[in-house]
């Protein structure tokens, strides 16, 4: 069985590398690792590839950043070409990223079977290109497996057929789960001169809070807020340095007391920073599910969320994006800190195995 399985971009990585693992148990699936190149830098790409332990993809594509229609049309038509030259017998695609579209949708035209790891998350927000990618990457797939019991539900209500989909936990918590001792040895604490559990880190990068002036000085407000309570290490993503140089507001944040600016870091360093912060501040969808996991309290920058088990079981608080809801929702955590959280359902580190031994059957089968 020849499965083509296809990262893009950063938050597909860690969600491959257990599926690759999980796949050398079974000697009759072949893999092959397709990396279209959506994120290229150093720090966004081959770092993760090093410290996740993932083989050199055995294809390329050399995608690189552009508009949506360009870069997801630039890789359909280079993985179009890759589908002329090889044999498979299932795409599998993970996450919400353009990557994940593209592929599904060159594969099923083709006629190949589409597997969707993490399919069924709904935020109910179709402004987010993700919340678009999800949709239309589920309806052409023929294996959707989920993280959570929601997914269910929404996937059956878009009239997907029950049986096309497979419960398994979540593939991102097997990595998390492997690496958080390895992570933990890390010298980034002491490097950045931090104490565990008394910093905050925050990430931003998505589109709605960063493409707009107004956007920006919101959240370089919610910055100053946080800053006046916590240490602050914000790892850059190259779209919001970009945004806030273009909007002149780099300097302001940069020169803001107790934030430490620094590059987009690698997989294990970011796990031993949020695994030791007191707080994490957040507009990332995959960072409320490690949060959860690892028990550190989470406020997230947005108004929806698609993973709610998050919220229900998990530490993730939903804040919006006005920078005075944070002041109340910082006085009320600092006078009741939530309790600890409990862990979803089958986040138990053996998502990988489970869709292999299904994608192995039912591969079988045909
Ligand atoms: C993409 C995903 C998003 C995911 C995020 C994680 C889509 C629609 N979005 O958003 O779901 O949460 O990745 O990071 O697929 N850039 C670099 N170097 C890189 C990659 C990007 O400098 O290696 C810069 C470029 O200026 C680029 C911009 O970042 O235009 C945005 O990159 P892009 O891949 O379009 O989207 P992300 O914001 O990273």
């Amino acid at each position: 069985m020849e499965i083509l399985c296809v990262v893009g971009a950063r938050p597909n990585f860690m969600k491959i590398a257990p599926i690759l693992d999980a796949a050398y148990n079974f000697p009759d699936i072949h893999c092959t690792l397709l990396h279209t190149g959506q994120h290229y830098d150093e720090r966004m790409s081959h770092l993760f590839f090093q410290e996740l332990g993932l083989p050199k993809p055995d294809i390329y594509l050399g995608i690189g950043s552009g508009s949506h229609a360009v870069q997801t049309a630039r890789v359909m038509m280079e993985f179009d070409r890759v589908l002329n030259e090889r044999e498979i017998d299932l795409v599998l695609v993970v996450g919400d990223v353009n990557s994940t579209i593209a592929c599904a949708l060159v594969a099923v035209k083709r006629g190949i079977k589409v597997a969707h790891v993490e399919a069924g998350l709904r935020s109910g927000d179709r402004t987010m290109p993700e919340e678009i990618n999800r949709i239309l990457t589920d309806q052409i797939s023929d294996y959707l497996f989920t993280t959570e019991k929601a997914a269910e539900y929404y996937l059956i209500h878009e009239g997907i057929n029950r049986e096309k989909i497979f419960f398994v936990g979540n593939v991102m918590i097997d990595s998390l789960l492997r690496h958080r001792s390895k992570a933990n040895e890390c010298d980034i604490l002491t490097r950045l001169q931090l104490k565990p559990k008394q910093y905050a880190v925050c990430t931003l990068h998505r589109p709605s809070n960063v493409d707009t002036e107004e956007a920006a000085r919101n959240m370089v407000k919610a910055l100053e807020i946080i800053a006046k309570l916590y240490i602050t290490v914000l790892p850059l993503h190259p779209r919001t340095k970009s945004r806030l140089f273009d909007y002149n507001l780099l300097s302001t944040v940069d020169a803001l007391p107790n934030i430490r600016i620094i590059e987009p870091q690698g997989y294990l360093e970011f796990l031993a920073l949020m695994d030791n912060a007191k707080l994490v501040f957040t507009d990332s969808g995959g960072i409320q599910e490690e949060t959860t996991v690892l028990g550190v309290p989470c406020f997230t920058f947005r108004n929806n969320t698609e993973r709610p088990i998050t919220i229900t079981a998990g530490t993730n608080h939903l804040i919006g994006t006005d920078p005075n809801a944070l002041v109340s929702a910082l006085d009320e955590f600092e006078s009741n800190p939530r309790q600890p959280c409990q862990i979803p359902e089958l986040w138990d580190g053996k998502a990988a195995p489970r869709i292999l031994q299904i994608i192995h059957d039912k591969l079988d089968k045909k």
